[in-house]
């Protein structure tokens, strides 16, 4: 179940800083069963999508080795100003000039405790990394799991006018989604949106490697998208809604439903929610007070079905995968 990279990261903490984590409660061997159990059936779910040719078969084994390599001594080279800053409970701390003015207040946090928040090239370099030993591997599993839904939303025109279809994938960070659908959708427009340039930036080396039109990527915040009304026919939002407090998640589900077309699709994957797993409960306690997610507490009891119905989608279908949950929301038309 631990990767032996995580298991060195964790050791490391706990032998430099043991009073790090002992107010976390450690996880039954019952739950530990229950979550392996869960993983085997994302990657189940995974093989069979692939098999199925909903994506290529490439994108299970498209993980980014070299960048792995390259960064996790930075990985570890960070963890000691990670400590500082849990131990000093500075959770707002930027060394890098940044116009403040620029992002709303929620988001200038040093989410994960990571260095310079989500503002920093090297933030932006070791962010696959640390979501992928948070995850014990399956972020990318994960992720994929928009795929399906999303192309089930789209129909007919997969195949039939393939060149016509504009896809927008809100909060794309370093852009794994966005390479993931351009596996998918070979022909389709496809467009990207972050606040952070430098998350951009690193979604910008990743996609201009791969074949196909490069996907548009456009710093904005969600919350005020910069696009036509009904300009997207599927638009995909992953791992962002635990991020935001609660007025921010409605505004965005808002200017979801305004830029995606009439009978569009938006897919929503974000963490799993107290209200369907009661038994994971003490793993959503812990997760906010080990990874600064100061939003989280309040976002695992929050019913997103009844915001995405506020804003005039009808959702379709509810899954979770693993650690994830997914909405698949609908316009009407
Ligand atoms: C946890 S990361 C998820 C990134 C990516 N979707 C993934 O799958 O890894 C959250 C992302 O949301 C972005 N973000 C947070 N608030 C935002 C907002 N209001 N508008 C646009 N992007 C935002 C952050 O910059 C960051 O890239």
């Amino acid at each position: 179940m631990r990767s032996p990279i995580k298991t060195l990261s964790s050791r490391v903490s706990t032998t430099f800083v043991p009073t790090l984590y002992q107010d976390v409660a450690p996880l039954s061997e019952e739950i530990i069963g229950k979550i392996r159990d869960r993983l085997e059936q994302l990657y189940e779910a995974d093989w069979q999508d692939a098999r199925q040719g909903v994506y290529p078969e490439s994108l299970l084994f498209d993980n980014p080795w070299e960048d792995f390599f390259r960064y996790y001594p930075g990985v570890l080279v960070d963890m000691p100003l990670i400590w500082q800053r849990i131990l000093q409970k500075q959770y707002q701390q930027f060394d890098e000039p940044i116009v403040r003015e620029s992002y709303p207040k929620y988001y200038l946090q040093n989410f994960h405790f990571q260095t310079n928040g989500y503002l920093s090239d090297q933030s932006a370099n070791l962010y696959d990394l640390q979501v992928e030993l948070l995850f014990n591997g399956a972020a990318d599993a994960m992720r994929r799991r928009v795929l399906a839904p999303l192309k089930q939303g789209l129909g007919q025109a997969v195949n039939a006018a393939p060149h016509s279809l504009r896809i927008l994938d809100v909060a794309c960070g370093t852009g794994r989604t966005l390479k993931m659908l351009r596996a998918m959708l070979p022909q389709a427009a496809l467009f990207g949106t972050d606040l952070s340039p430098a998350y951009l930036r690193k979604a910008n080396q990743l996609l201009s490697k791969i074949s196909g039109e490069l996907p548009q990527l456009t710093r904005a915040n969600a919350e005020e998208l910069p696009y036509a009304d009904h300009y997207f026919d599927g638009i995909t939002c992953v791992f962002l809604f635990h991020e935001l407090p609660p007025p921010a998640r409605q505004a965005i589900i808002d200017q979801c439903y305004r830029v995606t077309r009439p009978g569009g699709t938006f897919v929503i994957c974000d963490s799993i929610q107290k209200l369907d797993h009661p038994e994971f409960a003490e793993m959503m306690d812990n997760f906010p007070a080990l990874f600064h997610e100061p939003y989280y507490k309040n976002y695992v009891t929050d019913d997103l079905s009844a915001r995405l119905q506020a804003a005039g989608y009808e959702v379709r279908e509810i899954q979770h995968h693993f650690m994830s949950k997914y909405w698949i929301a609908r316009k009407s038309g």
